[in-house]
């Protein structure tokens, strides 16, 4: 049985941290790559929270760097679940990175992940919905449903329905 929805505030997932020279690039800002890693691992813990079943990533379609985190700042991780399908849930990540000696606060990612739920049979399974309570929230539940078919669209475009089962 499916759980009831449930509110997207319930799978808000939050982590700090602060960047060393060993995550930077040539460039000695964060290297982007990293901070990829951190927004797919709180992706996986916010989707978790929402169905309580194993999940996988599926489509990472869209992630813009707007601007770079430097040495000794720290970085913050905001993910919840916006949307759901069936199986599938849409993801948003935020990551703010904060200057700690004058507290400003800039954005610095945003990010859409899809991942899906597995059952038991390591088959795509139903989740349960997700409702805004936040003006926020509203509008990324809202705007979801345009983001979901533009995936559903690309992948009907790029792949055929045999692409990526086992022959
Ligand atoms: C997830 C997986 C099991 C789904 O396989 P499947 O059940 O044959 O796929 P389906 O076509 O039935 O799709 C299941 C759901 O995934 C969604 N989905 C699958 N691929 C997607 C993609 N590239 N982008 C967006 N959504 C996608 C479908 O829209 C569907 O959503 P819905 O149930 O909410 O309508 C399979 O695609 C897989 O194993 N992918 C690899 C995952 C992985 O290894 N990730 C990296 C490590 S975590």
């Amino acid at each position: 049985m499916i759980a009831s929805p449930k509110p997207i505030s319930a799978s808000r997932s939050v982590l700090t941290e602060m960047l060393f020279p060993g995550d930077t690039n040539y460039h000695g800002t964060m290297f982007g790559g990293t901070l990829m890693q951190y927004i797919d691992k709180i992706a996986t813990i916010a989707a978790m929270r929402h169905c309580h079943m194993p999940v996988v990533t599926v489509s990472q379609d869209s992630l813009d760097f707007l601007s770079p985190i430097r040495v000794g700042e720290a970085f913050e991780l905001e993910a919840c679940v916006t949307w759901t399908h069936r199986s599938s849930m849409e993801i948003y990540c935020v990551v703010r990175a904060e200057d700690l000696f004058t507290g400003e606060r800039r954005l610095t990612v945003t990010a859409f992940s899809t991942f899906v739920a597995l059952g038991e049979d390591g088959k795509s399974a139903p989740v349960p919905g997700v409702y805004p309570e936040t003006e926020e929230e509203r509008l990324l539940h809202e705007s979801a449903r345009t983001r979901y078919e533009q995936r559903q669209l690309r992948r009907s475009q790029r792949y055929s329905s045999t692409d990526g089962r086992d022959k």
